[in-house]
């Protein structure tokens, strides 16, 4: 069957209305989770996350593995990533052997034989691991889980084209790897020197150039608007420049500066950021560019080709969220190894230690390393599904609600409702009576509506948080 055109999905278009950005934008989650992060506590332990990878074996189903590799060769100034900046390659092996000892009480745990459909490796800098250590890594996987080699496999990993050596894409290739994500968020010289990050736009084309011919597929590059120096115009040139290459698809990040909590970003100075006019505008033109040059708009940060996987999922509503943003895939359980690393099961998320000597210790202890959670109540789950339905599909079907849940919407959420009524009059939202369908105007103040159904966020705006654009 022909997969459906954009026209005939149920997504909105997009509309671009200023007074309503100005109006809902206010800082907010991303919802690559839910409960969102800052909701994990420290009386969630490792005895919890043990029987909650117990059920999660006893349940049975294909996982996810998410590996964090957290060294980097350089620092670049905008990072909001856990990393450990370091030039001693040789810290990557000790690391890698704690990432299998930690690997092998977590495949006890949640069962060995269960199929790794999704395999992520993210960072950090996954490519600053030389390529025996990147081997070893993927041959001591393939003892404790069960790795697959089907086409269906979604093996990812983030690469950073400066730590790109003769042999690294054929290393990963070799490994099992199908799809990457590269970092470039901008190719303008002046843009790159302020953010010390220096990469000629033709690095990241052999990279790219080489995993084309390699057979990688869902090609992604990661752009970020907001930096010092960036106007409308660069960023126009930088986007030029960028569809030249002609990737499968696009993340395009909002830089938030929040130096008080990124102390990298101290060495960005305010003022020679965009003013939140010119983020505005480089935002409205970036959306309107990818647009023209064909890509389609996937949820509220993504682009991609109409005949890439992500989009045909969008159009056909199986779209879905993690903490790697949008996927193809199902809410598979996640199995997480290395330092901040955080695992997922149908109730509960958990997190390892985030500093490193702490997750080397309990690791070297023969331990587990995780120090905070939470598990889910069926409220959060409703939630979770909830949140899931309008940040994926942008529209929520009550009858479906009650298939899943058997509750009844109006009543589950007569308080949410209520506070949903001044959307519903901007045009953000309409309710049909059996259907909340996001509109044209509401797709990038998804989550402002998502936050009306958080539980947590009931006060509304917090500062933890960066503003939604
Ligand atoms: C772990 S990095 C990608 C891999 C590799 N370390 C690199 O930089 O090429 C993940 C991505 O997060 C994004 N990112 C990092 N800090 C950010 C920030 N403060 N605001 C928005 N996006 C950010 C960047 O787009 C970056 O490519
Ligand atoms: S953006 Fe990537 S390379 Fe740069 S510091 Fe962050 S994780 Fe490292």
């Amino acid at each position: 069957m022909a997969s459906k055109t954009a026209a005939e999905s149920n997504l909105p278009a997009f509309i671009w209305d200023e007074a309503l950005i100005r109006r809902y934008d206010l800082s907010g989650p991303r919802y690559t989770s839910y409960p969102t992060a800052v909701e994990f506590t420290q009386t969630y332990g490792i005895d919890d996350m043990v029987k909650a990878a117990g059920r999660s074996k006893a349940a049975g189903g294909p996982i996810s593995l998410y590996t964090h590799l957290p060294f980097c060769a350089h620092l670049c100034y905008y990072c909001a990533c856990n990393k450990v900046i370091t030039k001693k390659r040789d810290k990557a092996m000790p690391y890698v052997e704690r990432v299998l000892k930690e690997a092998a009480i977590q495949s006890r745990l949640f069962g060995a034989d269960r199929p790794v459909q999704q395999l992520h490796w993210g960072g950090g800098t996954p490519t600053f691991l030389p390529k025996d250590v990147m081997q070893h890594l993927m041959a001591g996987y393939g003892e404790l889980f069960n790795l697959q080699s089907g086409d269906d496999r979604d093996y990812s990993v983030e690469i950073d084209p400066r730590e790109v050596d003769q042999d690294t894409l054929t290393t990963l290739w070799e490994l099992g790897f199908n799809r990457i994500s590269l970092g470039v968020q901008d190719v303008n010289p002046v843009v790159q020197k302020a953010v010390n990050r220096i990469q000629p736009r033709e690095m990241t084309e052999a990279v790219l150039n080489e995993a084309r011919q390699l057979g990688f597929r869902s090609i992604n590059l990661d752009l970020i608007y907001g930096l010092p120096h960036q106007t409308p115009e660069s960023f126009a040139e930088t986007l030029d420049s960028v569809i030249e290459l002609s990737p499968d698809r696009l993340s395009v990040f909002s830089y938030a500066h929040l130096p008080d909590r990124f102390y990298p970003q101290t060495r960005i100075q305010q003022d020679t950021l965009p003013s939140p006019q010119q983020k505005l505008t480089i935002l409205h033109n970036t959306i309107n560019r990818l647009l023209d040059a064909g890509y389609e708009y996937i949820g509220m940060d993504h682009f991609a080709k109409p005949d890439d996987s992500l989009a045909v999922a969008q159009r056909e509503g199986r779209l879905h969220r993690n903490f790697q943003g949008y996927t193809t895939h199902s809410d598979c359980d996640l199995v997480s190894l290395g330092v901040s690393a955080i695992g997922q099961t149908d109730d509960a998320y958990f997190q390892n230690n985030h500093d490193l000597p702490s997750w080397e210790a309990a690791i070297d202890a023969g331990q587990l390393a995780i120090i905070r959670g939470v598990g889910l109540s069926r409220d959060d789950r409703i939630r979770r599904w909830v949140i899931g339905q309008l940040i994926c599909q942008f529209r929520l079907d009550r009858t479906q609600f009650t298939d899943q849940w058997g509750e009844d919407f109006n009543r589950y959420f007569t308080d949410e409702l209520n506070r949903l009524t001044p959307m519903i009059q901007d045009e953000l939202i309409a309710d049909s009576g059996s259907v909340l369908q996001v509109q044209p105007a509401g797709r990038l103040l998804i989550r402002a509506i998502c936050q009306i159904f958080d539980m947590y966020r009931k006060e509304g705006a917090s500062q933890r948080f960066s503003r939604i654009i």
